[in-house]
């Protein structure tokens, strides 16, 4: 044990030990049966993340519940767009809508009046966490929030925004621009809030074609970290680009991120040789071994621990938890992380 450093900080101070910190991406939601509650008295999901009383219960709950390591506040990224002025609802069982986008009409007025309840919710969690409890604070990069406002909703084959990007470059560029100070607005609230560590969600960084990837993914996350590095220089910052693959390191070196949320197909010897070595590795369970549990989730679990725990490392999933995950899978495998302590 050190001192007065929350574990989930310790790592981005160069300590680390068999026992890694840990929590879960998305790990407030619908497999919690506390959360499925507040939920349906919230009506919809939105009325959910703008409410700070409620959105601040949720976020506690799963640590409550498990004692994670990192709090991750209850919100979404495409509050972004909604802060800009692009409507948004999620529509039951279906997902997000965005109404069509008019970039003439995108503005940052009255973007933190409308995103107020968010930075409420984060100072009424801080208040009410444990004090060895890190809280943090999360954005869409602009490449991912790009999709949605484009397609409108979660895209297959996201044909209208590369239709978009690649015949209109210099308007994508604007509204790839107009994100990044948006996204630096976001995360600076936040921190100024209570914040204490800040995530950069590239959920599709995948899809991204090889010729792009430095100007859809990397330059616009290296602006957001340079900016946010200037006025919070004690704040780490992770970024999770999915699918990044052999992008891997140029990401992590040219962004100036502190630290990298792998996916679960990065293989693990990558990762430990590759990555590491540049700052502090996050992930990497498949969540759908967390589904599973048992045996198959426990060899896991171990190769995991024994590949990337001699070095600064947090243990998470290496996509969001999903619906069907059983609580008590979670226990378990909170339980074979803290008993390698
Ligand atoms: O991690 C946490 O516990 C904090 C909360 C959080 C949510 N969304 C709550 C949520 C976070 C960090 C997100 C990020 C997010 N939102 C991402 C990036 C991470 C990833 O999964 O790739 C993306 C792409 C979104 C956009 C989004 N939000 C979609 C596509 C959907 C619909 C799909 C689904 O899971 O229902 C959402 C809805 C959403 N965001 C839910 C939750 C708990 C489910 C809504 C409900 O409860 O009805």
């Amino acid at each position: 044990m050190t001192g007065s450093i929350k574990p989930l900080l310790r790592p981005f101070q160069g300590e680390f030990s068999k026992s890694p910190p840990l929590w879960l991406m998305r790990q407030a939601g619908r497999y919690l049966p506390e959360y499925r509650k507040v939920r349906e008295t919230a009506g919809s999901f939105l009325n959910l993340c703008f409410n700070p009383e409620m959105a601040s219960e949720v976020t506690l709950q799963p640590i409550r519940r498990f004692g994670f390591d990192g709090a991750i506040i209850f919100s979404d990224i495409l509050t972004v767009p909604y802060g800009l002025g692009q409507k948004v609802e999620f529509l039951e069982g279906e997902g997000p809508r965005l109404e069509a986008i008019d970039l003439d009409q995108l503005t940052l007025e009255g973007f933190k009046s409308k995103l107020n309840p968010v930075y409420e919710a984060i100072g009424l969690t801080k208040s009410k966490l444990p004090p060895e409890t890190t809280l943090i604070g999360f954005a869409g990069a602009p490449w991912t929030l790009a999709t949605y406002m484009i397609e409108g909703h979660t895209s297959k084959n996201f044909q209208k925004t590369k239709q978009f990007a690649f015949k209109q470059p210099q308007q994508f560029q604007k509204l790839l621009d107009l994100l990044c100070d948006s996204i630096v607005l976001h995360l600076g609230f936040q921190i100024g809030a209570g914040c204490e560590v800040v995530q950069i969600f590239d959920s599709w960084a995948g899809v991204v074609p090889d010729t792009h990837f430095k100007s859809w993914v990397i330059e616009p996350t290296q602006k957001i970290v340079s900016a946010l590095r200037v006025k919070y220089p004690h704040i780490p910052i992770i970024g999770f680009p999915k699918g990044v693959g052999g992008h891997g390191e140029a990401y992590f070196k040219t962004t100036g991120i502190h630290g990298m949320g792998c996916d679960y197909m990065q293989p693990l010897s990558y990762i430990r040789d590759h990555l590491q070595p540049l700052g502090v590795v996050q992930g990497t369970l498949d969540p759908y071994l967390l589904v599973a549990g048992g045996s198959e989730m426990k060899g896991a679990v171990s190769h995991i621990l024994e590949t990337l725990s001699q070095g600064p490392f947090i243990f998470n999933l290496g996509h969001g938890i999903v619906p069907e995950t059983p609580p008590h899978h979670v226990e378990e495998l909170v339980a074979l992380i803290r008993r390698n302590a």
